[in-house]
C-alpha cells in the first residue's frame, strides 16, 4: 500500500496526506506514529528535530530515516562546530571567531568589518534562527547592536569576515561518504527588492544558474561537500540526509558561508521542480545505506523560478489569520497555512506560499511565477519582483 502521512502539515499537505498532530520535536512521540502507521520510510523536514535526535530515536526504533543523527545535524546546529569540521576538511570558508563574553566584543568587532579590510560586519547567532539571526552591515553601531542583543538573551555571537560574490546553494543527498549533488540554486535572503531590508529564511529562488560554470560545481562537490562528509565519518558523525552547501563564488573559489542539515526552503521547490526522478526512491536508499547504487540522477530541461508570498510585517511578526484566494492553483506550494473550521485558507506562518514557474528558461520561468501570483489575494501580503531577474538579464558573471 502506498500512502502518505505528514506531522504537523498544512493547508495544502492536508489535501494529500494524512495529517497528524504530533510534537515533531519528541524522537518518542515520532517513533511511536511511524510504528503505529508501518512507515517504511520517515523524512525529517526541518533542522529542530534534527537537532535534537529525532533521527537517532527512528533508527533505534529500527525505522528508515532520512535525516542526520543529532550528532552530525550540529554541522548545522552549531556554527562553531561546522567551522571547526571545515577546518580539519581544509574546506574554504569565512574566517571567524565566537564571542561569549560582552566585554570581549568591541576588540572583536575591531577584527572584522569595514577597517579590518572587509566590505561589512557579519554578525551571527552560534545557533538555529531560521535565517533571521544573521545581520549583515557596513554600520558598526548596527552590528554591535545585533551582537550585544543576542549575547543578551545568552546566545553566543559568530563574526565572519564578508564573502564578496554570487551566493550558491548546492543540496547532497549524503549517505556516508556517497555524496549525490542536485542542481544549484540561488535563494534571496533580504525581503525586498535590490536586497534592501533585514534577512529572511528566504524570498524566492531559482535553479539550475546559468552563469555557474559546470567545473565549478564538480569543484564544489570534490572540494567541499565530499570532505566534508568524510570528515563527519571520519568523527564518527556519519551524515545521512540532505548536506546543504551555502558558498559564495568568491574571486579565489567558492567558499562556505553555511551549512544546513535539511533541503533549503525555498531553493528545494525549484530544484525539485526540475527533477525527473522519483525522490521517495533517493531518499529511501539514502536512509538504508543504498544511496552509491542508485542510477544517476535524471532532470527536465529548462529553468525553475519560485517566488515566495509573505504575511504582513514579515519577518518581524507576522500578521496571521488572513483568508487566502487562489492557492489551489498549479504551481502554488504550501508553507504557513491552514485551513479553519469553516473551510476557508488563511495564513498561519510569516511566509505563506510559495509559487514556482517553470519554461525554457529563467525569463520564461519567472514570467509563469508572477502570472500565477497575480491570482492569489491575501491581504497585506507583499513578495519581491526581482527573483532571478540578474540572471534572466545575464548580469551575474563569475
Ligand atoms: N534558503 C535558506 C534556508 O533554507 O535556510
Amino acid at each position: 500500500m502506498e500512502a502518505l502521512a505528514v506531522a504537523p502539515g498544512n493547508a495544502g499537505t492536508a489535501a494529500i496526506a494524512d495529517q497528524y498532530d504530533v510534537d515533531i520535536t519528541s524522537g518518542e512521540e515520532v517513533a511511536k506514529l511511524a510504528k503505529r502507521i508501518n512507515a517504511d520510510l520517515v523524512v525529517i523536514g526541518p533542522e529542530v528535530p534534527l537537532v535534537l535526535g529525532v533521527a537517532d530515536a527512528l533508527r533505534a526504533a529500527g525505522i528508515a530515516c532520512f535525516g542526520p543523527s543529532k550528532d552530525a545535524a550540529r554541522i548545522e546546529g552549531s556554527k562553531a562546530f561546522a567551522k571547526d569540521v571545515m577546518t580539519a576538511a581544509g574546506v574554504r570558508t569565512a574566517r571567524s571567531e565566537v564571542v561569549d563574553n560582552p566585554a570581549h566584543l568591541d576588540a572583536a568587532l575591531d577584527r572584522f568589518g569595514p577597517p579590518a579590510g572587509e566590505q561589512a560586519w557579519v554578525v551571527k547567532d552560534d545557533g538555529l534562527a531560521a535565517g533571521k539571526g544573521v545581520v549583515v552591515t557596513a554600520d558598526r553601531e548596527a552590528a554591535r547592536a545585533h551582537a550585544a542583543g543576542l549575547l543578551e538573551s545568552g546566545h553566543p555571537v559568530l563574526l565572519e569576515s564578508f564573502l564578496d560574490g554570487p551566493e550558491v546553494s548546492l543540496f547532497s543527498i549524503v549517505d556516508g561518504e556517497t555524496v549525490l549533488p542536485l542542481l544549484p540554486a540561488q535563494d534571496f535572503k533580504r525581503v525586498g527588492d535590490n536586497d534592501s531590508g533585514p534577512n529572511t529564511g528566504g524570498m524566492g529562488a531559482y535553479a539550475p544558474l546559468p552563469w555557474l560554470p559546470e567545473s565549478v560545481v564538480t569543484q564544489i562537490v570534490e572540494e567541499i561537500v565530499k570532505p566534508v562528509a568524510a570528515e563527519l565519518v571520519k568523527r564518527g558523525s556519519s551524515f545521512t540526509g540532505l548536506l546543504y552547501a551555502g558558498l559564495a563564488i568568491t574571486s579565489k573559489g567558492p567558499a562556505v558561508v553555511e551549512f544546513n542539515c535539511r533541503f533549503g526552503d525555498p531553493e528545494t521547490q525549484s530544484v525539485l521542480a526540475l527533477l525527473d526522478t522519483p525522490l521517495g526512491q533517493l531518499l529511501y536508499a539514502a536512509a538504508i545505506g543504498d544511496l552509491d547504487g542508485e542510477p544517476p540522477l535524471r532532470w527536465r530541461d529548462g529553468s525553475a523560478v519560485t517566488v515566495v508570498l509573505a504575511a504582513e510585517n514579515y519577518p518581524g511578526r507576522p500578521r496571521l489569520g488572513d483568508v487566502i484566494t487562489g492557492s489551489e492553483a498549479e504551481g502554488v506550494l504550501h508553507a504557513g497555512t491552514a485551513r479553519r473550521d469553516d473551510g476557508a485558507i488563511v495564513s498561519s506562518g510569516g511566509r505563506v506560499l510559495s509559487i514556482v514557474g517553470t519554461g525554457p528558461d529563467l525569463a520564461a520561468a519567472r514570467e509563469d511565477a508572477y502570472r500565477i501570483l497575480k491570482t492569489i489575494k491575501l491581504p497585506g501580503s507583499h513578495y519581491r519582483s526581482d527573483i532571478a531577474l540578474a540572471a534572466a538579464e545575464g548580469r551575474i558573471s563569475v
